[in-house]
This record gives C-alpha cells, structure tokens and sequence, in this order.
C-alpha cells in the first residue's frame, strides 16, 4: 500500500493505514515513523515517480491559490492508481478561516474532482474541535475511488 500525505504538518495527523508512506510538507516538523519516507517541498513541484494507493490532502489544499489548485492537483490526482483513495478533509464556506485561504468547498473544486477522480461522490460535512486553538471547525470532507 503506497500512501501520499500531502501537507503532513508535524506529522501528529499521519495516517495510521499501514503501508509506505510519502509525507510531503513545506516545512516538516518531527520525527519520521518507519516506512516513511519525508520530503520538504512544495507538493505542487513534486514529480511523483510512483502511484499511489491513497493520496490524503487534510486542511492543506485550502492554503494553495485556486489558479495553482486548477492547473496543478489533476497531475497530482494522474497518480492515484486506478480504485485508490483520495480523501480530502477541508473547511467549509461559512467557515471563517477560508477568508484567509481557498475556499474549496465550492463547485469548481468538485468539478475538478468530477472530473479527474469520480463523479460521484458524497460530501460529509461535520463539526472538528481543534484543541491547540480551543475552537470548533465547520470541515467537509471528501473519500473519492478513482475510476
Ligand atoms: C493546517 S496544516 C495540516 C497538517 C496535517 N495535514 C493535519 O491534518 O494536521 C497544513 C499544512 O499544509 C502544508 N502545505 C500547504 N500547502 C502546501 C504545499 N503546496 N506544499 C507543501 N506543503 C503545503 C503547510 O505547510 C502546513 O504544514
């Protein structure tokens, strides 16, 4: 199982699936767990060698300009083998945080992954408390099989 975690932060937030992981931030924090495998970068710049089983973009695609999102994630997306996973978790539009960020929860995102992941696919939406920050998160999140 080959896992990509795209924006993996201080690597807390990891997948627990158990395989070979890619954890992919700007700037990583903490220690590598076995079978990992840390790369500094932008996930954007990145030429994957590999496919991946499951690709795992938690609360870090919202940093990234939509323009950048449009033109970039669809290679990203070429890399998930075909049924492999794509799970996105990001916040919701009536969440204040996105007037900081990109609003992904909006329809040219789930166009884009209409079209290069799934057209189908259901969108959870639920309440996350942050307890670093003691405030509540309007998130959605998204477990896409890529056709
Ligand atoms: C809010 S943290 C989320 C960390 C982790 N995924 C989690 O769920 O706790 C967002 C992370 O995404 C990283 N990030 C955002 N855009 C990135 C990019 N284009 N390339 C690499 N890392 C990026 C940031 O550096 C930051 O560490």
């Amino acid at each position: 199982m080959k896992i990509v975690e795209l924006g993996c932060g201080n690597l807390d937030n990891i997948s627990s699936l158990k395989g070979d992981i890619i954890a992919v931030d700007k700037k990583i924090v903490g220690k590598p767990r076995k079978n990992m495998k840390v790369v500094e970068g932008d996930f954007f710049d990145i030429t994957f060698k590999e496919r991946f089983d499951r690709i795992n973009a938690h609360y870090s695609l919202c940093f990234n300009k939509k323009g950048v999102i449009e033109s970039k994630f669809p290679y990203i997306t070429s890399r998930l083998k075909k049924g492999g996973v794509l799970s996105i978790k990001d916040f919701q539009t009536d969440e204040s945080i996105v007037l900081k960020r990109t609003n992904l929860d909006d329809s040219w995102f789930f166009d884009l992954l209409k079209k290069y992941v799934n057209p189908n696919f259901k969108i959870k939406r639920s309440k996350v408390f942050e307890e670093s920050h003691n405030h509540t998160h309007l998130i959605f999140e998204l477990i896409i099989t890529k056709t």
